[in-house]
C-alpha cells in the first residue's frame, strides 16, 4: 500500500469523525436528497447499502425510501472462508449481530445472500473520492476484491454509487490496478456523474 494513501486515509477519516452530529444529519438528507432522485434509483429493484461506520455518510433516509418504494435492501456480509462480500437481505425487523470488524450484519441463513452481479444498484462507503469515480476505501479492498469481475467480464451490473461527505473529495488520488472506479458519487451538494 502506498503511504500516500495511509496519509490520506487518515486526514480523510478525522475530518468526517470531526464533524457535528448536526452537519452529519444534514449531509445524510442531502446525500439522500440527491440519490432517491435519480433514475438509477427509480429503476432499481435490488439495492445494495450499508450500515454507517466511523463518520462515514448515514444512509439511512435512503433506506427508508426504498423500503417505502417496496425495493429489497441488502446490506453487506463478510464470508468467512474468503475475503469477499455476500449481501444479506434487510428489512425493518431484521435483526443485526457485529462482525469480526464490530460492523452490524443483519442475521439470516447465508442460502438468502445474494453476489454482487444479483443486484442492480450498490451505495458503496468511501474514505476518499475524485471526480473520476476513483475510491479509496477503508484499506481491507473488501469492495475491489467482490466486484473484480466488473473489470474482466462482460457485466454491467450493478451500478456503483459511492456516498460521501464533500470534504472527502480530493484532487486526484493514486489507483492501483485492482481498484474499480465508482460510476458515480452522491455528495450532499450534488452527483458526480463519471
Ligand atoms: N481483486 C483483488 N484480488 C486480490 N486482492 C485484492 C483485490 N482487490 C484488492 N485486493 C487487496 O486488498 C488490499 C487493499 O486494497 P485497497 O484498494 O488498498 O483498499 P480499499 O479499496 O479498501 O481502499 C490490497 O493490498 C490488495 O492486495
Ligand atoms: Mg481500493
Amino acid at each position: 500500500m502506498s503511504s500516500d494513501n495511509a496519509a490520506l486515509r487518515s486526514d480523510k477519516r478525522k475530518l468526517r469523525n470531526q464533524l457535528s452530529g448536526n452537519q452529519q444529519s444534514g449531509h445524510a438528507a442531502g446525500v439522500a436528497n440527491q440519490t432517491c432522485r435519480l433514475p438509477e434509483f427509480h429503476n432499481s429493484r435490488r439495492i445494495a447499502c450499508y450500515l454507517s461506520n466511523d463518520g462515514e455518510i448515514n444512509p439511512h433516509y435512503i433506506i427508508e425510501a426504498a423500503w417505502q418504494a417496496r425495493k429489497q435492501v441488502y446490506i453487506p456480509v463478510l464470508s468467512p472462508f474468503q475475503h469477499k462480500l455476500y449481501f444479506a437481505p434487510y428489512a425493518k425487523d431484521s435483526r443485526l449481530e457485529t462482525n469480526r470488524f464490530g460492523i452490524p450484519e443483519p442475521v439470516c441463513k447465508p442460502s438468502q445472500w445474494i453476489r454482487p452481479w444479483q443486484l442492480n444498484l450498490m451505495l458503496l462507503p468511501l474514505v476518499a473520492f475524485d471526480e473520476s469515480g476513483n475510491r479509496l476505501g477503508m484499506g481491507g479492498g473488501f469492495y475491489d476484491r467482490s466486484l473484480a469481475y466488473l473489470k474482466h467480464r462482460n457485466h454491467h451490473r450493478p451500478r456503483l454509487i459511492g456516498l460521501a461527505h464533500e470534504l472527502q473529495r480530493t484532487s486526484s488520488l493514486k489507483i492501483n490496478s485492482w481498484d474499480i472506479p465508482l460510476h458515480m458519487i452522491a455528495t450532499e451538494e450534488r452527483i458526480i456523474r463519471v
